[in-house]
Order: structure tokens, then sequence, then C-alpha cells
């Protein structure tokens, strides 16, 4: 049985269906762009269990991780949380392709990677089972030769030079029609979009776990200054928080 989500705030309301989670997080209008970010953290603050994010994951955190890919134009990666985490293709379940058609939107969304070294391969079913033709999102002084094979099966937008241009790359998105930008990490990839002050909301899943030792937090990087958020939302799984934060205006 699906972990029962309930909502704290704004509103109590127990037990959400999929769809009411999708509606209640699905923003009306699409052509004001969005770049919602989504982590799971344990409580001290810990982005991984044993080197990954699903030892800290849930059931809740599932079900929230899944309606939320409903609901966005792209997915956007780092290319180290698509080694580590062995992603496939961006394909959604068919319950979730769905209620997209219904919402008016394609099947599925774009699977948008970010990577400097480029070490992705081509013939990875990520490429070559893709619903949708990915993109690949990467800077001038990546191995033009690598980006030649990748244009094959890609889209490769350039964005920056020695250093990703988060602005310059989120533009290219917004002018193929990708307004709404749903990133799942990683820490690395967070902290490039919080220096660029990009990052719209946050959603962070707080699952009830201690794990203390050298894990990341779900940002790395250097920021010149913190970032206020605002609370959005509440939502809780038993003794797993979902928690929505926007960036405070
Ligand atoms: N708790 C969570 O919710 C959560 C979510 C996601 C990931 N994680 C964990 O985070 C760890 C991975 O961390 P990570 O920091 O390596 O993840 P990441 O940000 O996904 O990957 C870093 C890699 O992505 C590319 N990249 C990211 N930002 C870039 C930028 N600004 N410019 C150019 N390339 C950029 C680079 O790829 P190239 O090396 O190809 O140049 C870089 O080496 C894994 O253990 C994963 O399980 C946790």
């Amino acid at each position: 049985m699906a972990a029962q989500i309930d909502s704290l705030w704004p509103a109590v309301d127990a037990d959400l269906s999929d769809d009411a989670l999708a509606a209640s997080l699905l923003r009306g209008d699409r052509t004001e762009p969005w770049l919602r970010v989504n982590f799971v953290s344990s409580v001290d603050g810990a982005a991984t269990h044993g080197g990954l994010s699903g030892g800290l994951g849930g059931d809740a955190d599932k079900r929230f991780f899944d309606v939320l890919r409903r609901l966005c134009d792209v997915v956007l990666v780092g290319a180290g949380t698509v080694r580590g985490e062995g992603y496939g293709p961006m394909r959604l379940e068919e319950a979730a392709a769905q209620w997209r058609i219904a919402a008016g939107l394609p099947q599925h969304p774009v699977f948008a990677i970010v990577s400097g070294r480029l070490d992705l391969d081509a013939a990875s079913p990520i490429f070559t089972d893709a619903p949708v033709r990915p993109v690949v999102v990467t800077t001038s002084e990546s191995p033009a030769e690598k980006r030649r094979a990748l244009a094959e099966v890609a889209d490769v937008i350039v964005a920056g030079d020695d250093a990703l241009d988060v602005s310059a790359m989120l533009s290219v998105l917004h002018e193929h029609g990708l307004t709404q930008v749903h990133c799942e990490g990683g820490p690395s990839l967070f902290g490039s979009l919080l220096a660029a002050d990009a990052v719209d909301e946050l959603c962070l899943t707080v699952s009830p776990q201690l794990e203390a030792g050298d894990a990341r937090r779900i940002a790395s990087g250097e920021l010149p200054e913190s970032r206020g958020l605002e609370l959005a939302r509440v939502l809780r799984s038993e003794a797993t928080l979902l928690l929505g934060y926007t960036r405070r205006r």
C-alpha cells in the first residue's frame, strides 16, 4: 500500500491522493519560469546514506519524487547523480503519463543532464531508450569529440566557458518552451544554481534518521550570501516531513 501523505500546513488535509498532491503542486501560469529543486536529507543534514540518497528516502519520498516529475517540462540532473544513482531513461509510469496528457502536457518531460567532462555514454539507454530526445548541458571547454558523439543522441546546450553559466542554460531551456524546470540534484549542481540565485523552490524531505559521519549535504560550493526561504507547505507521512520552501523575495 502506498505511504499515506497528509497536509499539515497551509491546509489540513488527510491522505492526499497522487492527483491531489499533483494538483496542489502544479503551477497555474506556465509562462512564468520556475525552478524547483528536490532533495532528501536526514534530520542531521546528510544527503546520502552509504553514498547514495536511496538509503534516506522511504516510500513517501518516492511517491512525492514521482509526483514532482509529472509536473515539469524538464528534469535537470547533474552528471554525478546520473552516474552515481544509475539513472535510466526519463520515462514516466503510464498513470503519470496519462495524467500529463489530460493536463495538456507532453507524455514525458525532457531529461537534461549537466556535465563538464561529458563522461556520459552515448550508447546508454538514457539516450537510446529515451521517449523524448534528452538534453546535455555543458561548457565550451568540454571535450569536443565527446560533445559531437553526444550531439548524435541529444540536444547539446553550451552554456559558459570554464564554468556553467546557469542563466544562459535556463534561457535556452525557456526559449525551447521548457519553463518549468525540476532539478533532482545533486549537491554540486544545486550549489551552482544557488550561487546564480536561480532557485525558486526547494522541496525537502526530512527523513527520520541520524547519520553523523561526513556525508554530503544537499548543497555544496560557495555562496556569496545566504539565501532566505519562506515556508510554502508542510506535508507529513508518519515521522517523515515533506517540506516546501520558496525563495524569500
Ligand atoms: N539527497 C538527495 O536528495 C540527493 C539528490 C541527488 C544526489 N544525491 C547524492 O549526491 C551525490 C553526488 O553529488 P554530486 O555533487 O557529484 O552531484 P551532481 O551535482 O549531480 O554531479 C556533479 C557532476 O555533475 C556535473 N555538474 C554539476 N554541476 C555542474 C556545473 N555547475 N558545471 C559543470 N558540471 C556540473 C559535473 O559532471 P562531470 O563530472 O561529468 O563534469 C560534476 O562532476 C551522490 O552520492 C548522490 O547520491 C543526493
